[in-house]
């Protein structure tokens, strides 16, 4: 079952995939990275990064700086084939992967958790 609006996203400090996309919508960030800035998401134990980077990318597409294009380049094809990545979810699987990431050394949670 791909993930809805009030599933969580970032276990660390408990954003919801509503919430994310309305600031990507709202506030168009340039990289997935600032995606921070809302309430945190993503700087605890770094399990849902690449969650974040598949919804900016769905969101605000790629920020590609001018330095890097060329004519050749075939954005759109590599859009598509990145966004499938967040139909195909099973909601339950993303949150268990969170406990493997986190037992396997991967990352920490914040210590109020
Ligand atoms: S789940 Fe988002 S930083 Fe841990």
């Amino acid at each position: 079952m791909a993930l809805k609006p009030d599933d969580m996203v970032c276990f660390c400090f408990h954003v919801r995939l509503r919430k994310i996309e309305t600031f990507c919508r709202v506030e168009k960030p340039l990289h997935a990275s600032q995606i921070s800035d809302c309430l945190s998401a993503g700087t605890g134990c770094g399990w849902c990064r690449p969650m974040l980077k598949h919804i900016h990318l769905r969101i605000c597409g790629e920020h590609i700086p001018d330095w890097r294009k060329s004519p050749e380049a075939n954005i759109p094809e590599a859009v598509a084939l990145k966004t499938d990545f967040l139909d195909a979810l099973d909601v339950q699987n993303w949150a268990a992967g969170r406990q493997r990431h986190i037992s396997e050394g991967h990352g920490k949670p914040p210590k109020d958790q």
